[in-house]
């Protein structure tokens, strides 16, 4: 989501406007503004793009120079008017714009509506405005440090209140914000875009931290009100680099992005102590779940690469036979579908053409469908029968990559779960796998650091027309997805093979000097990947090994290696693949593609 504010003497609608269509690229399914017009404090908000909101705008304006405005992505309750922001608590007096995600908002609503509040949307940040509603005693600043006290979880918040009409309050925790500082006006935005057009003197708060803006000042505090003193920060970039967050591309911010991607879509889904799943939004009761006799992955392109690690997932720690197919060829190969048979769809989109329509042939068969889906409210999230979210954000870059890794960590929470209610995983294990699953997003920074690396690999095979990507078990898996990474960027033509299965056809494409990008990170098939190695080494490849930390021993079969933090070998896939993202992107930058916008491909298919 994308939030903005302004307080200053100018038309705010306008520029609450502006701001938003700079943030759109972070939510588009609803949009709204509050304003503090000569009638008191007025909300406007719509479902759809944020076009539809301007032009409801345009016909009936809201003329005040204080407001708040949101863009929404949505994460609890589907795209609709009631639930885009702001919110606001039933007298109108207080008004919030929110980005992230409450966790503990159904126990703050249910202890809210004991105390007569009524709510209108099936959001989590209506609690917000209600608890500070419920807690005001005359001072906003007082009254919001009181109300973070009691919300877990990741958010930004904007809070303006008719009661104190000259003051805008901003908080970051886990999730961004800036203050944009203007003369006679200042601004709040979730990034800097939203603020460029106004001003390039910017503070960007840290998490824990909030402001106090009046039309004169801004003031810096913590979250226990101690103030702080911080230099403002010009910013010097052009929009389009802001937009992307510094990043050149937004391909490299969404891989970088992947850390905390990882950690959203665990989130509170693993529970305090760490020896539990904890999937709430699964209804699937648990004697359904015994019931289930197989498993059928489907989805297409980069959400299938994920169904493939998702099928071995399944099926080590569940012990429940699994088989995934592309979308588009599922439902002509007429699949045995029982009323014991579970579809799990993969959509990062939820609006894929191939992948709905197998989702609604399964269930015209009787099986029962779970979708793993980015986009709450999508028609994939609302036609399947139970959902799991993943919250990598708005992905903008035609080739997936924090969508994908999201994926991978759904299929890693929905086997522990199944495995948990099977019985097939002991409660140590249980545990061990969980604390690894918890390191992952470190671990994920550690390789990010090592994209120099990448970038020089990428270089070296840009010149060639034609590369093998090889390993074993997952490794194969992500070889496939680092293989369509790269042809979709980079337009090089690559194959991915199964390491074993090279020499039984494919070795005689091997010569002199072609590339083979060697992935050796599943440890038990060590040995037998580095004999498929020294096989195409043979017959002169020039090979680039991805292996573990500890295995060191690889760099003296390839040409050259890059070494990942060990981990449990069934999450492997979720460090392996992040060098095989960066090679694509690097690849694809040196061959002068336009990275984020593909030839001929486009991020939604909604044809057939
Ligand atoms: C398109 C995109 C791919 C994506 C596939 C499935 O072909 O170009 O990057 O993997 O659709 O999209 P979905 O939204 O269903 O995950």
């Amino acid at each position: 989501c994308g939030i903005v504010g302004y307080i200053g003497d100018r038309n705010s609608q306008t520029i609450l406007l502006d701001g938003l269509k700079k943030l759109e690229y972070r939510g588009y399914d609803s949009a709204g503004v509050a304003v503090f017009t000569s009638n008191g404090l007025e909300v406007k908000k719509a479902k759809g793009r944020l076009a539809v909101l301007e032009s409801r705008l345009q016909e009936d304006p809201l003329n005040g120079s204080v407001g708040i405005g949101h863009t929404r992505w949505a994460t609890h309750g589907k795209p609709s008017d009631v639930n885009s922001h702001p919110h606001t608590d039933n007298a109108m007096k207080f008004s919030v714009v929110h980005n992230g995600i409450i966790e503990n908002y159904l126990s703050l609503k249910e202890e809210l509506i004991g105390k007569g509040h009524r709510f209108v949307s099936e959001t989590d940040t209506e609690v917000i405005s209600h608890l500070i509603a419920e807690l005001y005693d005359g001072d906003i600043v007082r009254t919001v440090q009181k109300a973070v006290q009691r919300l877990r979880g990741a958010y930004a918040l904007g809070v303006i209140t008719e009661y104190e009409p000259d003051k805008l309050v901003a908080v970051r925790q886990a999730s961004p914000l800036i203050i944009g500082v203007g003369q006679g006006e200042n601004f709040i935005g979730s990034d800097i875009p939203a603020v460029l057009a106004y001003t390039r003197d910017i503070y960007i708060l840290n998490d824990g931290e909030m402001a106090v803006l009046t039309r004169d000042d801004v003031e810096l505090m913590t979250l226990e009100g101690d103030i702080i003193s911080r230099e403002l920060f010009y910013v010097d970039w052009d929009i389009a680099t802001a937009e992307k967050g510094g990043y050149d591309h937004f391909m490299l911010k969404e891989i970088h992005e992947q850390p905390k991607a990882y950690r959203d879509t665990m989130g509170s889904r693993i529970n305090a102590d760490g020896s539990k799943i904890v999937l709430d939004e699964i209804r699937m009761t648990e004697d359904q779940i015994r019931s289930i006799r197989n498993i059928h992955v489907v989805a297409c392109g980069t959400a299938y690469h994920a169904g493939l690690v998702g099928k071995s997932v399944i099926e080590r720690l569940a012990r429940v036979p699994v088989e995934a197919d592309v979308a588009s060829e599922y439902r002509y190969r007429s699949p045995i579908i029982t009323k014991d048979t579970l579809v799990v769809v993969v959509s990062q989109s939820g609006e894929t053409a191939d992948t709905l329509a197998a989702l609604r042939e399964a269930k015209r068969q009787g099986a029962r469908v779970l979708a793993i889906t980015n986009v709450v409210g999508s028609s994939v999230a609302r036609e399947a029968d139970d959902v799991i979210i993943t919250w990598a954000g708005p992905e903008i870059a035609v080739a997936s990559t924090k969508a994908y890794t999201s994926q991978l960590i759904a299929f890693y929470l929905f086997g522990l779960y199944l495995a948990e209610v099977l019985g097939t995983i002991e409660a140590a294990d249980l545990r061990k796998t969980i604390a690894a699953l918890q390191e992952l997003p470190e671990q994920v920074e550690n390789i990010l650091q090592q994209s120099a690396k990448m970038e020089s690999f990428a270089k070296q095979i840009a010149a060639h027309n034609s590369l093998f990507f090889i390993g074993r078990g997952l490794d194969f898996a992500i070889a496939q997805e680092g293989s369509l990474k790269l042809k979709e960027i980079s337009y090089i033509h690559s194959e991915a093979y199964a390491a074993g299965e090279l020499k039984h056809g494919t070795l005689a494409l091997i010569e002199e000097g072609v590339p083979v990008i060697a992935l050796a990170a599943q440890e038990e098939l060590l040995e037998k990947t580095l004999s498929n190695i020294k096989e195409v080494k043979a017959r002169g490849a020039y090979v680039i090994g991805i292996g573990l930390e500890g295995n060191e021993e690889l760099s003296e079969f390839v040409d050259a290696a890059i070494y990942l933090p060990r981990t449990l070998s069934l999450l492997t896939p979720a460090l392996s693949v992040i060098p095989l993202q960066l090679l694509a992107y690097y690849a694809s930058l040196a061959k002068g593609n336009d990275v984020d916008k593909p030839r001929n491909l486009a991020k939604s298919v909604t044809v057939e």
